[in-house]
This record gives C-alpha cells, sequence and structure tokens, in this order.
C-alpha cells in the first residue's frame, strides 16, 4: 500500500484524493491546502483524511510515502523539492515546474534519492491517446503532413499564468507522446484582450524535422469547448474529438495523390496536365476505446512505478520537455512571433 499526502484541493486536487482513494494499491492520509474552505470540503467527502494548512505535516509524517503536488505552477517546484528532499515519491500536476532550470533540479534530485518523479500528463494515459500512438506506429496513416490542435473554451482565467502555460501543456504533452521528439522551431503570437499581459488567445506553429507542421491554437476566448486534433498523413486521415462521449478518435481513409497522366505528351500542354489529381474518399471507422478513467489509469501508473522501482512514461524529463517547448513558445510571443529554435 502506498500512503499519499495531496498538497492542494481546488478544482483539480479532489479529483486525485478520489482516484488515489480508488486504486486499491493506495491509501490517502492527508490534504494540505491554504482554505479552511477547501480543508473542509475534502473532510466532509472523505472524514479519515488528515487535514492540515501546513504542506510540511505531510511530508514529515514518516508513514507517507509519496507526495501528490496540485497547487498553482509557480509553487510546484518549492513543494517538489521538499518533498524530495525528504524521501517522498512525487507526482506533480502539469506543467512540472514554470522555469526548466527548476524541472532539472528535480530530476537530479529524484534520481540522487532513487526517488519517482512523474508529471501529470494525463493526456497520455487516455485510451485515445492511446490508440492514435498505435495507428500512427503501425503507419496507418503514412507520412505525417500537418496536425492541427485546438483548445479552446471560455475562461477559466487564470491570474499568474497565460493560456498558453494553462491549456497548451496537454497539447505539448500529446504531442510529444505521440511524435517521439522535439519540435526544430517554434513560432507564436497571442493577444491580451481582457487582463493586462496575460494572453488569453494564442495561435502557435511547431515544426519538426521531416516538414511535419502542427499548428495550435488555444483560448480563453470562444464560446464553445472544443478539443480537437486533425492528423493528415499521405495514406489516411485522423480526427480527434474529447468531447465526442463514445467516438473519440475516427480514421478517414481520405487523401490526395498526384498521379502521372498516362495520355501521351502531345495531348497536353505544360507541366500541369502531366499529372492528375487524385482525391481519395473512402469509408471512415471509429476504434473501439477503453471506457476507463484516465485518472485512475495515471494516478494506478504512478503507485505501480513505486512499487515495482520503474519509471513513469511522463518521468520528471518528459516534464521538463513540455516546459522546453513552452519557455519557447513563451520568448516567441514575447518577439511578435520570431521563430525560436529549440
Ligand atoms: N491534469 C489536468 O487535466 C489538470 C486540470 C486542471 C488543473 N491542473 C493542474 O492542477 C494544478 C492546480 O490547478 P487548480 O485548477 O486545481 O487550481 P486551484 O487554484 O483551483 O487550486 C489550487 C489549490 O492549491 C492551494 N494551495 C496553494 N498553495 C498552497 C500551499 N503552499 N500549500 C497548500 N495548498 C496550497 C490553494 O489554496 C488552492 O486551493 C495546476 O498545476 C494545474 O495546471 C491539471
Amino acid at each position: 500500500m502506498v500512503n499519499v499526502g495531496v498538497i492542494g484541493a481546488g478544482y483539480w486536487g479532489p479529483n486525485l484524493i478520489r482516484n488515489f482513494s480508488q486504486t486499491g494499491q493506495s491509501k490517502v492520509l492527508w490534504c494540505a491546502d491554504l482554505s479552511d474552505e477547501r480543508l473542509e470540503y475534502v473532510k466532509n467527502l472523505y472524514p479519515e483524511i488528515k487535514t492540515t494548512k501546513n504542506y510540511m505535516d505531510l511530508i514529515n509524517d514518516p508513514e507517507v510515502n509519496a507526495i501528490v503536488i496540485a497547487t498553482p505552477v509557480s509553487t510546484h517546484f518549492e513543494l517538489a523539492k521538499k518533498a524530495l528532499e525528504n524521501n517522498k515519491h512525487v507526482l506533480i500536476e502539469k506543467p512540472i515546474t514554470s522555469i526548466s532550470e527548476n524541472a532539472e533540479e528535480l530530476i537530479k534530485l529524484a534520481e540522487t534519492n532513487k526517488l519517482v518523479l512523474m508529471v501529470d500528463h494525463t493526456f497520455e494515459y487516455t485510451p485515445a491517446v492511446n490508440k492514435i500512438k498505435e495507428i500512427l506506429d503501425n503507419n496507418e496513416l503514412g507520412k505525417i503532413f500537418t496536425i492541427d490542435m485546438v483548445r479552446v473554451n471560455l475562461g477559466l482565467f487564470q491570474k499568474d499564468i497565460n493560456v498558453v502555460w494553462d491549456l497548451a501543456p496537454h497539447d505539448i504533452s500529446i504531442l510529444l507522446f505521440l511524435i517521439g521528439k522535439m519540435p526544430s522551431s517554434v513560432k507564436a503570437e497571442g493577444m491580451a484582450y481582457v487582463l493586462e499581459d496575460i494572453e488569453d488567445d494564442a495561435q502557435i506553429t511547431l515544426k519538426f524535422d521531416g516538414n511535419v507542421r502542427v499548428h495550435m491554437h488555444v483560448s480563453w476566448l470562444d464560446p464553445l469547448k472544443i478539443r480537437k486534433t486533425t492528423i493528415v498523413g499521405n495514406k489516411k486521415m485522423l480526427v480527434y474529438d474529447d468531447t465526442e462521449k463514445t467516438e473519440k478518435v475516427r480514421v478517414y481513409d481520405k487523401g490526395v495523390t498526384l498521379e502521372k497522366n498516362s495520355l501521351p505528351k502531345d495531348k497536353y500542354y505544360g507541366t500541369w496536365e502531366e499529372f492528375n489529381i487524385v482525391y481519395k474518399s473512402g469509408d471512415s471507422n471509429a476504434p473501439e476505446l477503453d471506457d476507463k478513467e484516465p485518472l485512475n489509469i495515471m494516478c494506478t501508473h504512478f503507485v505501480d512505478c513505486i512499487n515495482k522501482e520503474e519509471k513513469p512514461v511522463s518521468d520528471g524529463t518528459s516534464g521538463l520537455r513540455v516546459v522546453k517547448v513552452i519557455e519557447a513558445i513563451q520568448e516567441s510571443l514575447k518577439n511578435q512571433g520570431k521563430e525560436v529554435f529549440l
């Protein structure tokens, strides 16, 4: 049994408490939050969980094996460092830290103390994203041309981070998980319409080796909640709509090819007619997906990694890669869309 202490019981923390209470291999002993109201909320749901305003109570308890951090991004580093220094395994909410050097320090600390350091890149544990990875790894879509990712809705505005730090970690972690490498460069343009200096809408382009282009749109200013990724390959195309209840992933047997004209050369004029553009418009199919809650899969994976002394899928290094991409996007954003190389 892995005994867990959760720091932060705002919007997301209670989801982690619920899931760590349900893995069958972990138990939540403590919850820390600065707000009495939030602690009361947790106490009402789980009377057996000890609550405190001082997170050091969790870290100093020898019964606690792992600390789960669900506080605002700016606090992640300090809390995780304290936990790792005191020999606790750590799960941090995304993004791992707000500065890449801090993530590097946490990775070293976890390695030295032989502890599990994991970041909750929730989507890497979803059946949908894992199915897409399988489809890409099997080369079903052929050579990838473009990927278009949209994650927009109305709010929730954050006071300490912009929309890129809030929403893009999800798409970036999905992308790095699917493609398996870092982008070569990024460009980003955004605007702060509502709060001064806090961008609420951003358009991002990420270039990968092999001419793969990714367009990403994140926004807190959209009347609709859209969570859509379109992957265009030269054989097939795929749409992943996370707002769909059941058929989240659909593969389209659609595409465009250039075929050489079979007419003799004197029957066409110039180079254009030498080729025909051929449109393929075949069937579409939605692969069956497991309906297990991703957060439950993620929490179980963290506990398994502790018990089996294994590296998590979304380990500290994976968290660091996401932060490095966001830092590059941020630099481009502040320099009117300048291309930033990674
Ligand atoms: N994986 C996901 O899909 C997902 C979804 C939402 C949020 N998150 C992440 O979860 C984290 C928290 O986000 P949220 O929306 O729950 O924020 P929130 O503001 O609703 O909650 C944060 C809580 O942390 C508490 N807190 C702050 N400093 C503390 C400290 N030193 N000790 C104890 N408690 C402290 C606050 O009182 C607050 O209750 C962020 O990193 C966010 O990016 C992840």
